[in-house]
């Protein structure tokens, strides 16, 4: 039996979907490392786990993000989640009070919004430009507001693709440090670099133990394992790792960490990764042909650096939840850009992603999405 999460229409091409295809998946990889963690014989991965997570793996794990951060990584500051969201969740539950308010950016990642709907937290958003948070509105706001924390997706934004500049990087640190929020700093895409390095992730200009750092192997190996982790100095892992939810349950997927240690160890995830960035930096490329060809000039995107979306502005005045249900019909679909903000704006923007189809569905999508815009 084939389990597929999405239901689309035959002929449907939704540049909406934010996920690998199911093809890029690395199942002759995990079989692999199943096979060699299985045939160690070490039923210990079976047992409750570690609360910050298996020793050995954070150290695999802090020697591959190592290497992919171009700055050293200490295993004793990893803490390993079920993945990204799952420890935006811990953080939200253990670093913010319910009507506590926090910073976004605007756009921002759209699911993020409902957790923080979950914990009821007020949103405050900010506004990004080409390089990222922009810091002056974060200045401003702060005369006004006590943030618990700023939430950013500073490398290959979702949904706008920008990147946090270094010296941004640095003034966002240092205000955090100065008016004591913390920074949580989504960073799933940091390792999806194309055509750049981008500056190094914000652990890396912590200065006052205030960056929580978010990493997941969704992005670079599957989604499926849920499994990542939260990277910050050891006082702010310590909250974490002595929770009920945490004292209770042991340290979170022990035995699927120890399937990603041998991915770690035999180098199947280097293997995957270097897959991934050459298929994605592809892919990237014919969407942003197909969209100078096939889409009006006063249509108007970046060109992605990394990660896995475009985002494309139409006129001012433009609908493009409207425009949608005008695309359905046709055969292609998108995520309007409302959906990325915390205050019902961005209505003449949309998001497309170039992750989930082959060059082929990625050409034949932009044409039809030509043939809806006015
Ligand atoms: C910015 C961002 N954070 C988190 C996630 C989800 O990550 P995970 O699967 O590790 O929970 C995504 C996935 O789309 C994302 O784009």
């Amino acid at each position: 039996m084939q389990i597929t999460q999405l239901n689309l229409p035959d002929r449907m091409i939704d540049l909406g979907v934010g996920q690998p295809a199911i093809s890029l998946l690395p199942l002759e990889a995990m079989k692999t490392a199943a096979e060699h963690r299985l045939s160690q014989r070490d039923p210990s991965p079976l047992q409750y786990g570690t609360e910050q997570g298996n020793g050995y793996f954070r150290q695999a794990l802090a020697q591959f993000l190592s290497q992919g951060f171009y700055t050293s990584v200490d295993p004793d500051e990893l803490f390993i989640t079920a993945g990204a969201t799952y420890g935006l969740d811990l953080i939200c539950t253990y670093f913010a009070q319910p009507g506590d308010t926090i910073f976004v950016e605007e756009p921002t990642y759209f699911l993020a919004l409902h957790i923080f709907a979950d914990r009821r937290l007020n949103i405050v958003s900010l506004p990004v430009d080409q390089n990222g948070l922009i810091i002056e509105a974060l200045e401003e706001k702060l005369a006004e507001h006590r943030p618990a924390f700023v939430y950013t997706v500073p490398t290959f934004h979702n949904p706008s693709s920008v990147t946090l500049s270094a010296p941004r990087r640095e003034r966002l640190a240092g205000l955090s440090e100065e008016h004591k929020f913390l920074i949580v700093a989504d960073e799933v895409y940091h390792l999806l670099a194309y055509t750049v390095t981008p500056p190094p992730p914000l652990k890396t200009y912590d200065r006052g133990e205030t960056v929580l750092s978010l990493g997941s192997f969704s992005k670079i190996l599957a989604p499926g394992l849920r499994l990542g982790w939260i990277h910050a100095a050891r006082p702010l892992l310590k909250r974490l790792t002595r929770s009920g939810l945490l004292l209770s349950s042991g340290g979170l997927n022990p035995f699927t960490s120890s399937l990603v240690l041998s991915t770690l160890e035999l180098g199947l995830q280097d293997d995957h990764l270097r897959f991934l960035k050459n298929t994605y930096r592809h892919r990237s490329a014919v969407l942003s042909d197909a969209l100078q060809e096939f889409l009006p000039p006063a249509t108007t995107f970046s060109e992605p650096q990394g990660g896995f979306f475009i985002w494309l502005s139409l006129p001012a005045g433009m609908d493009t939840g409207k425009l949608r249900q005008v695309a359905r019909p046709k055969n292609v679909n998108f995520q309007p850009g409302v959906n990325f903000s915390s205050r019902q704006g961005l209505q003449n923007c949309m998001r497309l992603c170039f992750v989930y189809y082959g060059s082929e569905d990625l050409r034949e999508g932009v044409r039809r999405l030509a043939g809806v815009l006015p």
